[in-house]
């Protein structure tokens, strides 16, 4: 029979029983992350209505305005996830230092590292916008969580996944075991299996980077994306077409769906030395899904998942999606 038509609760629960030992912690620390899902694509879809739209008069700790939604998202996370008892602390891209979980709650076996809400600089233009998410185990005999327990590389991630609330919302899913896409039925209030076993094809003619920051690029991306743009008048011989959400879960969305390279490529811009994106909760997570999905996930030099964190807002280039074209990117690299 197919999967297709489950409720994302079954199929976490079919899932938990195939692993024998399991206590079904991560199934209830799941099904929790989809309850602050649910209400985050509740808030986002009536921002406009209820008046939560626009920026805080605050920044980050990476020095980045803050959208109201930003601040909002990040306590719907930590008010659904601390007190439920499958935690052992949190970490979030809007606050400093980690979250640890109120001395009078219970404490769980796994850490989370999260980016509450992802693109939201299109927040207020209607773009799809999301919410990512990484899980790892609190190391054993590990009582009160420092920020060295989250430095684990992107390999022992135990699950990660991605919510996108687009035209619908849906919530993307591997526990290493292929990836699964499911669409929220708003009626019902469940999210759906729509995606089963979702895979990036090889190939692509479609890439997304930010042009804008052309000249600040590495002589191997200058050359990849020159090649990609002569198109059949080139030495690709191949014509390309391009997108740049600015929402990277919509940009890992489209390439799990159908195909393509995404890059935010290292540059040379001062202020963002050593990349864009964050390693913890925007690039492990989504390298472990890509992989996950038969793509390539590399900062060009070395695969992200191999990277030994040295901090909790870390920032690396970020190259994924069809196995080809970013092996080709990784070439172009190694030839340089
Ligand atoms: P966030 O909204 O969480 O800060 O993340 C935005 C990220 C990512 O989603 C997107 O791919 C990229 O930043 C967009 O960058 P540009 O503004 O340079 O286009
Ligand atoms: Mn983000
Ligand atoms: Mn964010």
């Amino acid at each position: 029979m197919s999967d297709i038509g489950k409720s994302i609760t079954q199929f976490i629960i079919e899932q938990q029983r195939v692993h024998k030992n399991s206590t079904g912690e991560m199934s209830g620390l799941l099904n929790d992350i989809v309850s602050a899902c649910k209400k985050i694509s509740h808030l986002v879809n009536r921002s406009g209505i209820i008046g939560i739209g626009g920026a805080a008069e605050s920044e980050n700790v990476q020095g980045e305005v803050q959208k109201k939604l930003d601040i909002i998202t990040n306590d719907v996370m930590v008010d659904h996830l601390k007190w439920t008892g499958h935690l052992a602390a949190m970490a979030s891209e809007e606050i400093e230092e980690i979250i640890q979980i109120p001395a009078n709650m219970p404490k769980g076996q796994y850490l989370i590292a999260f980016d509450p809400l992802d693109g939201s600089s299109n927040i207020d233009i209607n773009l799809s916008v999301g919410t990512i998410f990484s899980i790892l185990r609190c190391p054993e005999g590990v009582t009160n969580p420092t920020v060295e327990d989250f430095m684990q590389k992107g390999s022992e991630q135990v699950c990660a996944g991605f919510c996108v609330y687009g035209p619908t919302t849906m919530m993307i899913l591997t526990t290493g075991q292929g990836v699964n896409g499911f669409t929220l039925d708003r009626d019902v209030g469940e999210f759906i299996l729509t995606h089963p076993n979702m895979t990036i094809p090889e190939d692509t003619a479609e890439f997304a980077i930010n042009m804008s920051n052309q000249r600040f690029w590495e002589a191997p991306v200058q050359r990849y994306i020159e090649e990609c743009v002569q198109g059949m008048d080139g030495s690709r011989e191949k014509n390309f077409n391009m997108r740049w959400v600015a929402s990277m879960v919509a940009e890992v969305y489209r390439v799990l769906t159908r195909g393509g390279i995404f890059l935010y490529p290292l540059d040379s811009k001062p202020t963002t030395q050593g990349g864009k994106l964050r390693l913890l909760y925007e690039a492990n997570p989504m390298s472990f899904i890509v992989e996950q999905a038969g793509g390539v996930s590399s900062t060009a030099y070395q695969r992200i998942i191999d990277i030994k964190p040295e901090g909790l807002h870390q920032r690396v280039p970020v190259i994924l999606g069809s196995k080809n074209e970013v092996e080709r990117v990784m070439r172009y690299h190694k030839e340089k």
